[in-house]
């Protein structure tokens, strides 16, 4: 049911910060500390590498789910697009583990996958929206991501539902293996910063409407840049566009651009640069500078204590590691108003469907 809005994508992005909540609520124990099923971090602290394995936007989290996972819980990690691995399977280590990432829990490619996991006799999970999804009966184990049933095409609640719920497993983990890093890592509390952040953000709709008219409403194409987590914030900014907006977007590494796609620059071109990092952010300003001088709109998307006067939308501080759950959020506010403001179908894209079950 939408309730009082005009399309489910908006009631989902409004309700980001619900579900930060509820995935605390849902993974913390009595004595308030966040917890994972043991039979799950048992044996994941034992792998020598972890291999992800997902599509679309769950590929996007399961991005940052390896920095996730390395940083706070020390076990190296592969991530895989599903319908890649299935034909040119990599190295596979002596004691790997499988994490399955799936909304829906019906995607094929990622099934395919299972599939070949089972027969060669590997542990594996899947972290889905849906109980009883295939993905979810074929894998040794779940975890849910407690979103609440996403309707619109183009995943939102799911890819921030995705990140905390990685982020709730690699502190889990890390907790398991004694790691100084999860020891440290306060993650009830910095969920709590997010979920208010994100509120903070979702506030923020007439503004980014406005930016899309500005910069976005006559495009044929756009960029998004940025380095580390913001690069892979990027790229699912730009699926996220494509989608529902038809504009033709890239996400790239911010670095990248000079070694060949700067020469697509012109008049006009909007190139929207994310900066959650201090250091590696004053080198996306020096590429925005670059695109700049080569006639590109910029917009700036930065974070509290590393915002520069103009930058167009400035994000709530959030830990290091969760950037992407505060910073897809105007992305996907992007997204939307773009296809709103072209008169498209923005929960119902045409070429689409919500859950692919073909390979
Ligand atoms: O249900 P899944 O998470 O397995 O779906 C994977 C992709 O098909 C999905 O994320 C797709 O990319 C979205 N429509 C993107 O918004």
């Amino acid at each position: 049911d939408k309730g009082t809005y005009e399309h489910y994508m908006l009631k989902e992005v409004d309700e980001q910060p619900a579900v930060m909540r509820r995935l605390v609520q849902e993974y913390t124990n009595e004595k308030g500390e966040l917890v994972v099923d043991e039979a799950i971090t048992s044996r994941i602290q034992k792998a020598d590498r972890i291999y992800i394995v997902a599509c679309g936007t769950s590929w996007h989290a399961g991005l940052v789910g390896k920095q996730l996972i390395e940083k706070v819980a020390e076990i190296p990690v592969e991530v895989h697009v599903a319908s890649e691995f299935a034909y040119n399977m990599p190295l596979i280590s002596k004691n790997p583990f499988f994490i399955f990432i799936s909304q829906s829990g019906e995607t094929a490619d990622s099934r395919q996958v299972l599939v070949r996991v089972n027969e060669l006799g590997y542990e594996s999970m899947t972290m889905t929206n849906v109980p009883g999804s295939t993905l979810s009966r074929e894998a040794n184990h779940t975890m849910l991501l407690h979103a609440g049933p996403e309707i619109a095409v183009a995943s939102t609640k799911a890819y921030t539902a995705q990140i905390a719920t990685l982020a709730i497993l690699a502190k889990a983990t890390g907790m398991v293996k004694g790691t100084a890093v999860a020891k440290e890592f306060n993650l009830v509390k910095e969920l709590s910063l997010v979920a208010t952040g994100m509120e903070r953000l979702v506030g923020e709709k007439e503004h980014i409407s406005d930016l899309v008219k500005a910069n976005l409403e006559t495009t044929r194409n756009a960029f998004y840049i940025g380095r580390g987590m913001d690069y892979f914030v990027s790229m699912e900014a730009a699926l996220k566009l494509k989608e529902i907006s038809y504009i033709q977007a890239e996400g790239f590494a911010a670095g990248e651009l000079k070694h060949g796609t700067i020469a697509l620059i012109e008049e006009g071109t909007p190139v929207i640069g994310i900066i959650t990092d201090e250091v590696m952010g004053s080198h996306t300003r020096g590429n925005l500078k670059e695109v700049e001088s080569r006639g590109a709109a910029t917009v700036v998307v930065s974070m509290e204590g590393f915002e520069k006067e103009g930058d167009h939308i400035v994000l709530p501080h959030v830990h290091e590691l969760l950037t992407p759950l505060v910073s897809v959020v105007p992305i996907q506010l992007i997204a939307y108003y773009a296809s709103l403001h072209r008169g498209l179908d923005v929960d119902k894209p045409r070429n689409l469907a919500k859950s692919v079950t073909v390979e």
